[in-house]
Order: structure tokens, then C-alpha cells, then sequence
């Protein structure tokens, strides 16, 4: 037999047995039903990407969203952890294509807060018994390593726990902000589809997104990420496997907020229930992670007037009351319909309480860290 007639015939045969291995790998899902897959994820907390496919496809949805209620019952009880958010700077220099504080956004108008108010909006946070404070802005260089950690350890002065959300930033200066004081980062990927996550982020790569959140990690930092569900261009199947990332690194807290088309982007406007498609993966990851932080996000809101308190009967434990003071609510405006944009920091402390009250839960008097449960 010639050699090339030897070859075809291995070809041959390591295709044959390449379909037969794939028939093999997709036929538990074929059988799968909603009830096996919660079952096994209640059990080990791991599924594979195919079955959070599943998952996220399902109609099913009120036996997933009871499957999380009760896993977040289980391992982090009823209280509800409040982290007060100060919105302290709506200038950014990067250019996403879906948010409204882009960079080519001329309508905005920009503000900042100087640092000593930042610390004075900190001080008049503890009144109001929040234990841990977020500061989060665009991507602004007026605030300097320098101005970060005056700030950062002017607010430690209070003893609050302090989670900074400001972007992309070198491993130098996370470790400056970590050594001034910071506990947690919050970064989301936004997307691991590296294709879509280029085209959205143009002047950005997800390879160096990436690369943030590892350099966080190793700095000790608690890490939070997550992703906007409903982007243009997005599919479930990318969905599945941002879970999987998430889960890889591990996170210490997942934030999953519904994309919200905004006018002054050049992002095209799709219609979607991203509000569904939001629970579905906030209980997934719930799931999957039963110890770590998810906050029901202020965006669920904007859908759904009851949209926080859903995520919070749907596996969600953490709320985000803004501390922002009024005068600036309405120019931090990263997708239109934000809620609360007349309050006043001590309008949405109230709010939140008789929302927590009004399904049985509580709000938490500790400082609300991710707490390992063995075996998890
Ligand atoms: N809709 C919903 N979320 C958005 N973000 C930015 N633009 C939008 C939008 N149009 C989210 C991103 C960012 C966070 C601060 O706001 O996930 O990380
Ligand atoms: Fe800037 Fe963040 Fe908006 Fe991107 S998503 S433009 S980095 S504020």
C-alpha cells in the first residue's frame, strides 16, 4: 500500500473517532433537563460551559432563580452588605463605544470632586453606618497616584473598608493605592469575546484587561469583575464562557448589570430582555460561587422598578446605595435612566433600609468580605 493511501486511511479513522468522542461529549446535554444540571450544581458548584449554555437558555427560569435564592441563603444568609458609592469624577479618557462618559461624548458635562470633599462625603458616610466605601470614576489622570492615595488613606482614617473602581491603571499604581490603603478593585471584563471586546473598546485589548485584573489579584487585592449583559454583537455562548472566567480567576465578587442603549453613543440600540438575561446570570454565578459578593446593580433598576430587589431574591447579597452628592447625579450619566437622580445620600440610605425590610432580610453591621467557604 502507498504511504498516501496508508495516510488517508488514518485520517480517516481519527475522524471517525473524533465524531464518535464528540457525540459522546454533547450527549449528556442532549439528555440533560433543568432539574439534573441544578442538581449537580447544588452538589459541586461546577458545570461545564455547555450546561451553563443550558442554563442560560432556559424558560425555566423560576426553578433557577429559586435554586440561587436558597444556595445564597445557605451560605451568606439573609443580610444584605451596603457599600456606599461615590461617583467622584465623570471624565474619562478611553472611548467605549456603549457608555455614556465616552470620551467623544461632548454632551456630558464633566465634573470632578476635589479630593478633601471626597473625604468629607466619606466622613458623613459613617453617620449613616456604611462600613465600606467605593470610589468610582472614569478614567481621569487629574487624579494622580499621588491625589488617589491622599484620598484613600484620608478615608481609611475612618476606618471604612475602601473598593476603588477607576479603571485601567499600571501594576506600579495599583500597588501605590493598595499600599495607601485600598481592600478591593472593581474591573469588569466586560466581555471575553476578544473580537467584540476590541471593536467596543476601541484603544484597549482585552489581553491587558486581563492582565489588570491578574496584577490585582496578586496585590492582595479582593477582586471584583463582571460583564454587561446584552452588548451588541454578544452571544449566549460568549456569556457562557465570561462565567467560566469568572470562575476561573476565582472572583471575590461579581457585578452583572444589563447593557442600556444611550443615545450619545455610536453603539447601535437592540431591543432584548437583558433584564432576564442579567438574573440568569447573576444566579448562575450564585451557583457556581455560593460565598463570593454579588450586588444587585443599580441598572436592574432602570428595567425593572423592583429590578434591585428581584437580584436580591435571585442570589444577589450586596446593594450599592450612591453617596454622590445631587448636584453631580445626573452628569454621571453612563447609561440614561439611572435611578435615585434627585436623591441625596441620606434619601437613598432610608430607601435602601425599607427596601431590605420589605422582603425579610437585614442589613449587615459587618465589613462585608468575601469569606472562603472550604471545599467551595
Ligand atoms: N449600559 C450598562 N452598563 C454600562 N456600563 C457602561 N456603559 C453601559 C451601558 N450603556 C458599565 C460598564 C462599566 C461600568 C462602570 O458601567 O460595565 O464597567
Ligand atoms: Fe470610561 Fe468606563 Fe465608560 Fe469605558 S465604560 S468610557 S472606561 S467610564
Amino acid at each position: 500500500m502507498s504511504s498516501v493511501i496508508v495516510m488517508n486511511l488514518i485520517v480517516i479513522v481519527l475522524f471517525y473517532f473524533y465524531n464518535i468522542l464528540n457525540i459522546f461529549a454533547i450527549l449528556p446535554i442532549m439528555y440533560a433537563n433543568i432539574e439534573s444540571i441544578l442538581d449537580k450544581v447544588v452538589q459541586s458548584h461546577t458545570l461545564c460551559e455547555k450546561e451553563i449554555l443550558y442554563l442560560l437558555e432556559t424558560k425555566d427560569t423560576k426553578k433557577l432563580f429559586s435554586a440561587a435564592d436558597e444556595i445564597r441563603k445557605k451560605y451568606s444568609g439573609d443580610e444584605v452588605h451596603l457599600r456606599a458609592l461615590i461617583e467622584f469624577s465623570n471624565y474619562c479618557k478611553q472611548n467605549c463605544l456603549y457608555c455614556g462618559l465616552r470620551r467623544d461624548n461632548s454632551h456630558v458635562t464633566r465634573y470632578r470632586v476635589e479630593p478633601q470633599d471626597i473625604i468629607e462625603s466619606a466622613r458623613k458616610a459613617k453617620n449613616y453606618g456604611y462600613k465600606t466605601i467605593v470610589l468610582q470614576s472614569g478614567e481621569d489622570s487629574y487624579y494622580t497616584v499621588e491625589r488617589m492615595a491622599k484620598i484613600i488613606s484620608g478615608i481609611k482614617d475612618f476606618d471604612f473598608v475602601v473598593t476603588l473602581s477607576i479603571g485601567e491603571k499600571t501594576f506600579e499604581e495599583y500597588k501605590a493605592y493598595r499600599d495607601a490603603g485600598a481592600d478591593r478593585y472593581l474591573l469588569r471584563i466586560e466581555t471575553t469575546d476578544e473580537t467584540l471586546y476590541n471593536k467596543l473598546n476601541p484603544g484597549m485589548s482585552l489581553k491587558n484587561r486581563m492582565l489588570c485584573i491578574e496584577n490585582i489579584k496578586k496585590l492582595g487585592y479582593e477582586v471584583g469583575s463582571g460583564i454587561i449583559a446584552g452588548l451588541p454583537g454578544q452571544t449566549l455562548e460568549s456569556i457562557a464562557k465570561d462565567i467560566v472566567y469568572l470562575k476561573s480567576i476565582p472572583v471575590d465578587m461579581a457585578g452583572i448589570g444589563p447593557f442600556i442603549y444611550h443615545p450619545d453613543t455610536p453603539i447601535e440600540n437592540i431591543k432584548g430582555d437583558f433584564f432576564e438575561l442579567s438574573l440568569k446570570i447573576i444566579t448562575i454565578l450564585r451557583l457556581l460561587m455560593p460565598d463570593i459578593n454579588i450586588p444587585a446593580t443599580t441598572a436592574m433598576d432602570t428595567l425593572n422598578k423592583e429590578g434591585r430587589l428581584i437580584a436580591l431574591q435571585s442570589g444577589a447579597n450586596v446593594i450599592m446605595p450612591s453617596i454622590t452628592e445631587t448636584i453631580y447625579r445626573k452628569y454621571y450619566e453612563i447609561y440614561p435612566g439611572k435611578v435615585c437622580l434627585g436623591a441625596t445620600p441620606a434619601d437613598c440610605r432610608y430607601c435602601i433600609e425599607n427596601k431590605i425590610k420589605s422582603i425579610n432580610r437585614r442589613i449587615s453591621t459587618g465589613k462585608g468580605f468575601h469569606i472562603r467557604q472550604s471545599g467551595l
